[in-house]
């Protein structure tokens, strides 16, 4: 039904936007911008609140006269079709999924049913909706997913747009069946569709289970740092503020049926990534240079571990004009700030089941 990728006819801008898994690492930043920039805009978050979901990590903005909270689960149909009515979404920016590998390899139903069913979904109600209310024409579903549907690279070549998908892992298959469904929707249904790839991001409010929010966590309460294999297995960080502001470039002006790599070129071993995290740490609590290199300790691999991850965002930054704005540094920087300053949403975030978590997935390895 569809051909190549449309531009929009203008910037565009929305009444009332649906994004799912708001109260999560991502979304919550893509929450906060946009009540910045679409200040005419109603945002309604659904979001399960599942470990990962966290309604401290929109505690600036709860009262906010145009966010709205639901707590329900993406796969509830009824849900999304009350929700469709309630509010006559004319975008859905969906980044509700389970999304730690680690977890994926524990409970792989989990992540095949919310990311694909749940995804499903959302596709079956806006299209439903949009078609009933005839706004196909000027509504947009935008999908957001991870370079790791694209395998695992060697030490040359980056991922791009035309890379063949290649998922590895129970979460990357997961994404990687959600990415096909949108297009499958796009291109039977004409439904306006556009995806994202993004590599790995890092900022505030990431849950402490992720590489960086982990290693500070431990580096701070002097715990063990676990690596994984050899530490060589390398991944490229963007910050997570440059991703929430390419998503609303790419909600503004991206191209009907396209898709865009999200990444910085700032690919980084684990084993340097976790030094670099030692130093900035140690410095800030005034301890000596090398204070918890001692901490490092090398554990069991991940099974089926990627070796590598690297972006090409070249075709996002040619057509929609987006680059990264801080340097590795400087986010770092900022990131290790908010976590220390940050004690006790760290202790809130982790003071629940977190805890036999870490204790059954570390003591294993
Ligand atoms: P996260 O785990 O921090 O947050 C996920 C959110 O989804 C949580 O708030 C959780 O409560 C909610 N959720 C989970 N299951 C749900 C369900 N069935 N119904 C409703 N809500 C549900 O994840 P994140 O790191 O913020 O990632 C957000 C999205 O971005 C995901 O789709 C992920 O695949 C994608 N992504 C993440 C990264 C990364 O580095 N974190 C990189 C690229 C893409
Ligand atoms: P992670 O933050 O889980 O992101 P992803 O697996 O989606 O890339 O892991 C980033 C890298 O860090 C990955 O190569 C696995 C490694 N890792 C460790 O070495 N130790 C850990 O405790 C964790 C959580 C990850």
């Amino acid at each position: 039904m569809t051909t190549a990728p449309q531009p929009p006819k203008e910037t565009r801008s929305f009444q009332s936007i649906l994004v799912t898994g708001g109260a999560g690492f991502i979304g919550s930043h893509v929450i906060r911008r946009l009540l910045r920039t679409h200040p005419n805009t109603k945002v309604v978050n659904l979001d399960a609140l599942t470990y990962a979901g966290n309604l401290a990590n929109l505690k600036d903005v709860e009262d906010h006269a145009h966010l709205h909270f639901v707590k329900g689960d993406i796969q509830d149909r009824a849900l999304l079709d009350k929700l469709f009515e309630a509010h006559g979404f004319d975008a859905v920016l969906h980044l509700a999924a389970e999304s730690h590998v680690d977890r994926s390899i524990d409970e792989p139903l989990a992540f095949l049913e919310t990311n694909i069913l749940g995804t499903a979904a959302l596709l079956h109600a806006a299209k439903e909706s949009w078609t009933r209310r005839g706004c196909m024409e000027t509504a947009l579903f935008y999908h957001v997913s991870t370079d790791e549907v694209y395998g695992s690279l060697g030490q040359e070549g980056l991922f791009s747009e035309t890379t063949a998908y290649d998922p590895r892992s129970p979460y990357s298959a997961s994404k990687a069946s959600s990415d096909h469904v949108v297009r499958a929707y796009h291109h039977t249904y004409g439904l306006p569709t556009v995806i994202s790839n993004c590599s790995n991001n890092y900022g505030s409010h990431q849950f402490p289970e992720k590489l960086i929010p982990l290693m500070i966590r431990n580096i701070v309460d002097g715990r063990p740092l676990p690596i994984y294999g050899e530490g060589i297995n390398i991944r490229d960080w963007l910050w997570v503020e440059d991703h929430a502001a390419a998503m609303d470039v790419i909600l503004q002006r991206g191209w009907v049926g396209d898709t865009y790599n999200i990444g910085g070129l700032n690919e980084w071993r684990n084993i340097d990534l976790v030094h670099k995290l030692i130093d900035l740490v140690d410095s800030r609590l005034g301890r000596t240079k090398g204070h918890s290199l001692g901490l490092i300790t090398f554990v069991k691999d991940r099974a089926g571990h990627d070796m590598r991850y690297a972006i090409d965002a070249s075709h996002l930054a040619s057509r929609l004009g987006w680059k990264p704005s801080v340097t590795f540094e400087e986010g770092l920087s900022h990131t290790v700030d908010w976590y220390l300053e940050n004690a006790s949403w760290m202790e809130e975030v982790t003071s629940g089941d977190y805890q036999q978590y870490y204790a059954k997935h570390y003591d294993k390895r």
